[in-house]
């Protein structure tokens, strides 16, 4: 972005509240260029990027008070699990990314779910080995061990500077005293009604006593999710990993058939593990590394793409098109062979990420032709998820960045509800591979390295990520959609370092998904026909979204202003700044 436009968007943004979703408002202004329609919210000292409204005003309000973007992001977390039920969670997991502006330095929290130590590779499989999806999905069973809790109260103790009382203090009040039912909230639990209330738990704390839905406004209240929040307030992590918390846990594992024990509980830890780095043109990516396949991939198929002039195809022409869908097939193929938990696979990162081998990826594709995927075997010469997750940026006036995503893995997890905790538990487990080879929730292809094994973490596509420009935090961003969350973390930041757009463009812009397999190219509506059209004479199975893929919450930081977006895909996004 040119120094004009800065300067026109900092005047527009005054216009409008600093807090908000102004980003959609019409400026009709000749100078305004295309790109220009889309306009992100500026602030100058601290930033929330979320996808719901009160959870960004109590990240924003923690900066407000003086705390730094890791006591924020962890505030959000908390309130999050309040607020955003289908995806902040507290029985879930993730992971998180965070830029220490006084060492200079970057670091990632893996609060990612554990297989309880009685999970075996067979464990969704039916008498006639094949997979049971239902109890995949919607069992007990399908829950990992809970890594959120360990993984914010971790973020907070290493590298916050309040205490937990100070950050849990917002959630707890959310959660005790309620707040008004949202059109998101009330469109989200409606939408995934009929399930939740096939569990009597989740019926209870979802929908009123006689069973109706919570209209737009109502005030819902979650005391037992105060309760629970309460335990980790006063006891950290043993509050949740042991005590009475725990017990009422393992209370409904024993009665639902599940397999997560108080010993799993006890056991669980978030890792601090280092994040995977590449270079795109001039830009330095800092990105998730496994158990998430997003970091290695958004780099790989970053490598791929910098042999090819990107600007002078266009954006979004059919010739760009064709070298992203090409360069994500290779990526996923690789995806499905390589991929696992480190602790268990090894896993060839540096191999992956190399530059040389994107090299020889490269010359694979043909720069008229979609290659089937079929003819696409992992690897080359290597030596060698319906749905809902949710991402958070964070900018503090310190020079911190936070970039966190996390889930329950589908939208409200496996919609079970442990009683009196108020909390939901998740279908992780459902990110192995039940029987390798064949396609997961998300129609991934998963292999022997992603099997379930006893103490594993399934393998993520949850893709934080930061890019960093003259050795500083550019731009944060990260996407909810499983197998979709890399190529859309991929395409939004292309946008922004290839195309020049700002931070609210690079998250509205049209957007496309291929995962080798099923051989078929997404296209979301927003690409032209006549694209369509060149797209399928070149070979490509295009299949026009009827879903939006993925949703962004980016902060871009330049000049000293901080730039937020919430993409508008779905309700409910918010970005608070001052
Ligand atoms: O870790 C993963 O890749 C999945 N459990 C994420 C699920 C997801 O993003 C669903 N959201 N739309």
């Amino acid at each position: 972005m040119n120094i004009i436009r800065q300067w026109l968007l900092i005047c527009i943004s005054a216009l409008f509240s600093i807090s908000g979703v102004a980003q959609t408002a019409t400026v009709n202004t000749p100078i305004i260029d295309f790109e220009q329609r889309f306009l992100p919210i500026v602030a100058r000292n601290g930033m929330v990027a979320s996808p719901e409204k009160l959870a960004a005003q109590v990240g924003e309000s923690i900066l407000r008070g003086g705390g730094n973007a890791v006591d924020a992001a962890v505030a959000t977390g908390f309130a999050l699990a309040v607020t955003y039920p289908r995806a902040g969670n507290l029985g879930g997991g993730g992971f998180m990314l965070i830029h220490l502006a006084e060492d200079n330095r970057q670091t990632l929290i893996d609060y990612r779910e554990t297989a309880p130590a009685a999970a075996h590779r067979a464990l969704f499989l039916n008498d006639a080995g094949e997979v049971d999806r239902m109890k995949e999905f919607f069992s007990h069973q399908s829950a990992g061990v809970p890594g959120t809790v360990a993984g914010l109260l971790y973020a907070l103790e290493k590298y916050g500077t309040m205490s937990r009382k100070e950050v849990l203090a917002p959630a707890i009040e959310l959660a005790e005293n309620g707040f008004a039912v949202s059109f998101a909230l009330n469109w989200e639990i409606n939408a995934r009604a009929e399930r939740l209330r096939m569990n009597p738990e989740a019926l209870r704390l979802f929908f009123k006593p006689d069973g109706s839905a919570y209209d737009i406004g109502d005030t819902w209240r979650q005391p037992d999710l105060a309760w629970t929040l309460r335990q980790i307030q006063q006891h950290g992590v043993r509050g949740f990993y042991e005590g009475e918390v725990a017990a009422r846990i393992n209370a409904e594992m024993e009665a639902g058939d599940g397999l997560i024990s108080s010993a799993d509980l006890a056991a669980y830890r978030a890792i601090e593990r280092e994040p995977v780095r590449g270079q795109f043109r001039g830009f330095d990516i800092v990105s998730t590394p496994p158990p998430s396949s997003g970091g290695i991939h958004i780099l790989e198929m970053l490598n791929i793409l910098e042999g090819f002039d990107l600007a002078a195809m266009g954006h979004n022409s059919a010739k760009y098109l064709h070298h992203l869908a090409e360069s994500m097939k290779l990526a996923y193929a690789d995806r499905s062979e390589y991929l696992g938990d480190p602790q268990f696979t090894a896993v060839p990162t540096s191999e992956l990420i190399d530059k040389a081998y994107a090299e020889r990826q490269r010359a694979r594709i043909q720069p008229q032709r979609a290659t089937p995927s079929a003819d696409i075997a992992p690897g080359g010469p290597l030596p060698e998820e319906s749905t809902d997750t949710t991402h958070y940026s964070i900018a503090d006036s310190f020079g911190n960045v936070v970039s966190n995503t996390y889930t329950l893995n589908f939208s409200f997890g496996s919609h079970i509800a442990v009683p009196g905790t108020g909390m939901l538990l998740n279908n992780e487990m459902a990110d192995f591979a039940a029987l390798p080879g064949t396609a997961n929730a998300f129609g991934l292809v998963q292999g022997e390295a992603n099997r379930i094994e006893p103490g594993k973490r399934p393998l993520s596509s949850m893709s934080p990520t930061l890019v960093m420009k003259d050795g500083k935090p550019w731009l944060a961003t990260g996407s909810p959609g499983g197998s979709i969350i890399i190529t859309t973390v991929l395409q939004t930041i292309l946008n922004a370092m290839e195309f020049d757009m700002n931070v609210a463009a690079a998250a509205a812009a049209a957007r496309v998904h291929h995962q080798w397999m099923p051989d078929r190219l997404l296209v979301e509506s927003g690409i032209s026909p006549d694209t369509i059209g060149i797209l399928r004479d070149m070979g490509h199975n295009v299949e026009i979204g009827k879903r939006t893929l993925g949703r962004t919450q980016s902060i871009m930081l330049e000049n000293g202003w901080l730039y937020g977006a919430t993409d508008t895909r779905r309700p409910g996004g918010w970005v608070a700044g001052y």
